[in-house]
């Protein structure tokens, strides 16, 4: 195991347990769902020819490799992230080094936060998704930005609030009508919703020393069936976060009158073998000052 920032420990054990075999499990849906969310985000990011980047908690690898092909076989693409088994499953899905046109794809377990990067070497910070988990962000991205050369560009993607993201909501609502609620989150505590807050991504940001902090807010539509249809959308609701700790160790008459229930609420959804729910996203990009 790598050095770890102690503060980091419960979120590093949930990435290597639970959480961590939800989404190596449910990685090929979960990348298809949250292609709008990557295809929106490399476009703001804008990786270049030649360029090397960081892929921030890079999960199951999806974005390292659409980086991969962006920057080409001069570029390098480094993908870090703190959870075995989804590191595993990403250096599984790793395209041979002889395609063309591909950078060399490099995965590290390391957690963000003190990991040493070599210094002042990337031209881009990139993450979907992967950077709300931290104790202490700010610390965390004063870690990372010291990986960036002057004038590199930090781009993520993270969720806004949870009320704008029904996408994720949804199967939790439900689930309450049979299960207890789990105990309550403060809106800064590490998760999906800890950046929501437009306000406290700047404050961090700015006190990690990034400049030039811009945040875009995007609505998509979050397919969670992935095309394959009903079944495949309550199974995912179910496994992937809040739904998934609420239903945890829960009895399994109440587990099952749940997920009837989550079936009922997406098969309203339905539209041919697709789930579309909304989904509200935060697009942001900062600089390392010159
Ligand atoms: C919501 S998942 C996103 C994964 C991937 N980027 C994607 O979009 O499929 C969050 C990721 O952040 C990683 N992560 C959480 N804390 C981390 C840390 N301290 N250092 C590195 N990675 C971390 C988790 O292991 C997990 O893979």
């Amino acid at each position: 195991m790598p050095v770890i920032d102690n503060r980091n420990a419960d979120q590093i054990a949930y990435w290597n347990g639970a959480a961590g075999r939800c989404w190596t499990d449910q990685q090929q849906m979960q990348d298809v769902a949250l292609a709008p969310a990557s295809a929106a985000l490399l476009a703001k990011a804008a990786p270049k020819a030649g360029e090397s980047v960081i892929d921030i908690g890079c999960g199951c690898g999806a974005t390292s490799f659409a980086l991969a092909r962006a920057v080409g076989a001069n570029g390098r693409v480094v993908g870090v992230d703190i959870s075995e088994p989804m590191l595993g499953r990403a250096r599984q899905l790793a395209p041979p080094d002889t395609t063309l046109n591909f950078a060399p794809v490099d995965f590290v377990l390391a957690d963000a936060t003190v990991h040493p990067f070599a210094p002042a070497a990337a031209d881009l910070l990139f993450s979907r998704f992967g950077v709300m988990f931290f104790a202490e962000p700010a610390t965390s991205f004063a870690n990372m930005r010291r990986a960036l050369r002057r004038g590199g560009r930090l781009a993520f993607a993270c969720w806004r609030t949870p009320r704008e993201n029904p996408w994720m909501m949804l199967g939790l609502k439900e689930a309450y009508k049979y299960v207890p609620k789990l105990p309550p989150m403060q809106p800064d505590d590490p998760g999906p919703f800890a950046f929501a807050s437009e306000e406290r991504v700047h404050r961090i940001l700015d006190e990690a020393g990034f400049a030039e902090v811009q945040m875009e807010p995007v609505d998509l539509f979050i397919d969670v069936a992935a095309g394959r249809g009903l079944e495949a959308a309550v199974q995912s609701t179910l496994s992937i976060g809040p739904t998934s700790l609420a239903l945890e160790n829960q009895p399994a008459e109440k587990v099952a009158a749940a997920t009837q229930s989550i079936r009922e609420v997406l098969a309203s959804h339905l539209k041919g073998d697709t789930v579309p729910l909304s989904g509200a996203i935060w697009l942001v990009t900062a600089t390392n000052p010159t």
